[in-house]
């Protein structure tokens, strides 16, 4: 039998988690937007045309910040169509993904439905094919309570309140040749730095994340970080990392091991940051916002030329199996690990699009099968993430070479006394029978077990409009605290959620976040 080993103690911690870990995306791109959170006329349709049912389910799946507008729309995006009177807002051309854009949508719907959905807004500035005055109208625009041309605009666009953002991207993906404005470091760097030193002027207090690389694979990783912080180091407080997953040639098994590459991504950048932090001198450290990842079959995608003009496309619309899922989990277990570093993250995207969230036009909205380990690990990951140092088998990758078979964390609530366990077993081939030493944290019982088995029948399967929950997380009986040991059962290729609570409280699990008016 294979085993594995990792103690539990609230002496060793890796750091507090800042809720903004559990993030999303909402990028104006195939149905993301337009049928998927905002679909006026439809059944479920609030009176703003903001379904309901997307708003309850972003509210099920714990999000708690969404980044906007993109993401490659937001490098040819003038934000001034999107608002004002909608009848006067022009129709345009979206050249990121060739597609047709009424701006029905825009800034204010996007903070209306924020509020109702109980999120904090993550906003993006043009940096492609604008520049530092267009970012600080559209702050302006935003932010300022009145009294000047573009705050009295927004007011007189049923705004009156300013709405507050304080997270701002500066651009999106400008290392990448297909990004409109596409720039080089030294270009984007001191454009990025200008832009950061005029709005922190606005508001010293905003959060600007600088563009980090697309990926990991391009040429210019970690370089690009490198000369991007040279010139930002002291105006921004985050660099941004972009990272999707797949079986490459149907290698599944280094797919499973994601978490692993997602783990090196971050420790390249977090060196390469601390490495520019000690040139400059600086006692400042930068943090990282991880604001695009997820599972995505890129290699099903044709590509941006390949696309004809259209509105509101059925555009990589993935749909999700068990083993996608169980990756997604172990991504998030990676998050969890660089607390200390990662302050925000967002699974790009919500809705559709490489989404959680699936909806049809005019018809239900349901849950993907990766919507259950980001909706169980926001939900009960809370207060501090503790230094688990798991003992484990090893296996051996094509892609990522040897990776250890146990990937795993665990939170500590003081408040609540609550621990909560995330592992999976990247084995396809074996269960792994997971021991953890609970002697530091004496009278804990298994409130929950809850696994999501990618190795179970049938292969393969998924959520869809017809059969919504074919695929759930299932509650295992019989785990059990033995003394001042736990012992899990993990089953191969799979992600388990254990919850454990004081012997003799209650710890309620945390209530969904409620809308504000
Ligand atoms: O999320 C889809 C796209 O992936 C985004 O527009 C872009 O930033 C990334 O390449």
């Amino acid at each position: 039998m294979r085993t594995a080993r990792l103690t539990l103690d609230p002496g060793f911690r890796i750091g507090d988690i800042d809720r903004r870990l559990f993030g999303s995306f909402v990028e104006h791109m195939g149905r993301s937007v337009y049928t998927g959170i905002y679909e006026p006329g439809h059944p479920a349709a609030d009176a703003d045309g903001l379904r309901e049912d997307v708003l309850e389910l972003t509210r099920e799946l714990g999000v708690t910040t969404v980044r906007y507008p993109g993401g490659n729309f937001v490098s040819n995006y003038r934000w001034e169509d999107g608002v004002g009177p909608v009848e006067e807002r022009p129709t345009r051309l979206d050249l990121a993904w060739r597609s047709v854009e009424s701006n029905a949508f825009g800034l204010n719907e996007f903070m209306a439905w924020a509020r109702k959905a109980a999120v904090e807004p993550m906003m993006a500035v043009n940096l492609g094919t604008r520049g530092v005055a267009e970012a600080l109208a559209l702050l302006e625009y935003a932010n300022h309570p009145g009294g000047t041309a573009l705050s009295d605009l927004r007011r007189a666009h049923g705004a009156p309140e300013p709405h507050g953002i304080r997270v701002w991207c500066l651009g999106n993906e400008m290392d990448g040749p297909w990004q409109m404005g596409h720039k080089t470091a030294d270009e984007y760097g001191r454009l990025a730095a200008e832009t950061a030193r005029a709005m922190k002027r606005f508001d010293p207090a905003l959060q600007l994340v600088a563009c980090g690389s697309s990926n990991a694979y391009i040429d210019t990783f970690a370089s690009w970080e490198a000369t991007v912080l040279e010139h930002t180091y002291e105006h921004v407080d985050m660099v941004s990392l972009h990272a999707y997953y797949e079986p490459v040639d149907g290698d599944v098994d280094s797919f499973l091991a994601s978490g692993a590459e997602m783990d090196r991504m971050i420790d390249s950048i977090v060196a390469t940051a601390d490495h520019i932090g000690a040139k400059l001198r600086s006692r400042k450290k930068i943090k990282l916002s991880f604001d695009e990842w997820n599972v995505w079959y890129q290699s099903r995608f044709p590509g941006e030329s390949a696309l004809e003009w259209s509105s509101a496309p059925r555009l990589i619309e993935d749909v999700y199996d068990t083993v996608d899922a169980v990756v997604v989990g172990s991504l998030l277990i990676t998050l969890l690990r660089h607390a200390d570093r990662v302050d925000v993250a967002c699974q790009a995207q919500l809705a559709n699009i490489i989404a959680p969230i699936m909806t049809e036009p005019g018809g239900p909205a349901w849950r993907q099968t990766i919507f259950h380990p980001f909706a169980l690990t926001a939900r009960h990951a809370r207060g501090t993430v503790l230094r688990v140092e798991p003992q484990s088998p090893v296996l051996e990758t094509a892609r990522y070479g040897e990776v250890p078979a146990l990937w795993a964390t665990a939170t500590h609530d003081e408040e609540s006394g609550a621990v909560t366990l995330f592992a999976v077993n990247r084995d396809r081939t074996a269960p792994l029978t997971l021991t953890a030493d609970l002697r530091p944290l004496p009278g804990l019982r298994v409130a929950e077990h809850l696994v999501l088995d990618g190795s179970g029948e049938p292969a393969g399967a998924v959520n869809t409009a017809a059969e919504p929950d074919r695929v759930r997380p299932v509650a295992v009986d019989g785990t059990a605290t033995d003394g001042d040991q736990l012992t899990v059962q993990l089953p191969p290729a799979s992600w388990s959620m254990v919850r454990l609570v004081p012997a003799t409280g209650t710890a309620t699990p945390p209530a969904a976040p409620a809308p504000t008016a």
